[in-house]
């Protein structure tokens, strides 16, 4: 009945995995399930729970807002804390991400005489400053311009020739005139919080509210409380249909409203958005059941509390990214390596004509 998750252990991580202990103390009385082998990835599923309390005061914030203030508020996780210090990605942990942007810049650069380089969510600036060392080895320095946005101040040290815009992308992108050239969200999107809802035992989508940092059962979706509520519902039904009891949905559209963002501020180039994701026909099938959303601190994976003491993610609904925009865009499932954890898929968004003259 219950289903199982894939979970980021090799990557957000550093050593120890998933917590199971912490998991299941946070996630109480739930049915616990084992952690079994998707492929050669190890998997955690979070248990589900089946025994919730329902008679929850609906003005108890969504999900959706708890994780928002745990992320970005006063005492949120990056409010406080620098990433690198927590969790890898696959930027710090090797080369496939540089490598495959680098083949995107240098493609454009054949066609454009110059491109704006931007990377979202660009944390330390390890890929920018990856870029412009592939640049100098392949003097086209003088052919682009590099940029990071991120909610950090511009990290110290940085290269001189990164500029840095300090900010909330959802406020900061939008003053900015938009480039030619390339705008790369890698591991961003899912780190945006997102609505979760998950059906009760009678198969009924119940929207999942935060208290105490921990998460209830609210609200039937169905229900005339909120009109954001049947939003959630009819994107369910399109991209992530309920189908079973206890079954969860995590809702796209925050990640798509913020990629439409992206899209539009590529005026010609690329939109490049590289994340942990999923797809309908895995969703349907029950692969993803359990949901994504987890946290991390001091390189482990913990449950997933909205107390700001961990970083939470979730994964993206990648095809539901791709439809969100008029220019769609390539999506693909990223080959596992040493240096590309499983279940990175790359949505390539193309702007314009990259073959005409800029
Ligand atoms: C998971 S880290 C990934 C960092 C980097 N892209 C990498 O792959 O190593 C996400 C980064 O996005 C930033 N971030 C998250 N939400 C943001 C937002 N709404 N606006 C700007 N930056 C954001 C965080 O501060 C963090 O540095």
């Amino acid at each position: 009945m219950a289903r199982t998750s894939q979970r980021r252990t090799e990557d957000r991580t550093n050593t120890a995995g998933t917590d199971h202990a912490d998991a299941q103390a946070w996630w109480g009385t739930g049915q616990h399930v084992e952690s079994v082998e998707v492929g050669s990835v190890p998997v955690v599923p979070s248990p589900v729970r089946p025994d919730l309390p329902t008679e929850r005061p609906t003005d108890l914030p969504t999900w959706e807002q708890a994780w928002q203030e745990s992320a970005f508020g006063p005492n949120g996780f990056y409010t406080r804390q620098a990433p690198e210090g927590h969790f890898r990605t696959a930027v710090t942990a090797g080369r496939a991400i540089a490598d495959l942007v680098t083949d995107y810049i240098g493609e454009f650069l054949e066609h454009h005489r110059h491109a704006c380089i931007e990377d979202l969510g660009a944390a330390s600036g390890q890929l920018l400053q990856d870029i412009a060392n592939w640049s100098d080895d392949q003097k086209l320095s003088q052919r682009i311009n590099l940029r990071g946005f991120d909610l950090r101040p511009r990290p110290v040290g940085l290269d001189s020739r990164i500029a840095w815009v300090c900010g909330d992308l959802r406020q900061t992108l939008a003053g900015q005139p938009a480039i030619t050239g390339i705008a790369i969200a890698h591991e961003l999107l899912d780190d945006l919080p997102c609505p979760i809802i998950e059906a009760d035992c009678d198969g009924r989508a119940r929207v999942i509210l935060a208290q105490d940092h921990q998460a209830y059962l609210g609200p039937p979706v169905d229900s005339p409380e909120r009109d954001e509520f049947r939003q959630w519902e009819s994107w369910a039904a399109q991209w992530w249909p309920i189908e079973r009891s206890f079954m969860r949905c995590e809702i796209g559209m925050p990640r798509e409203h913020l990629w439409q963002l992206i899209v539009d501020h590529v005026a010609v180039g690329w939109a490049l958005a590289i994340d942990y994701g999923h797809v309908k026909a895995e969703r349907v099938a029950g692969t993803w059941d359990a949901g994504t959303c987890i946290g991390y601190r001091d390189g482990r994976a913990v449950a997933p509390r909205t107390d700001g003491h961990a970083n939470l993610t979730a994964h993206v609904a990648m095809d539901a990214l791709q439809a969100s925009t008029p220019s769609g865009g390539t999506l693909r499932r990223l080959p596992m390596s040493s240096s590309m954890p499983p279940g990175m898929y790359l949505l390539a968004t193309r702007r314009s004509s990259p073959v005409s003259p800029s």
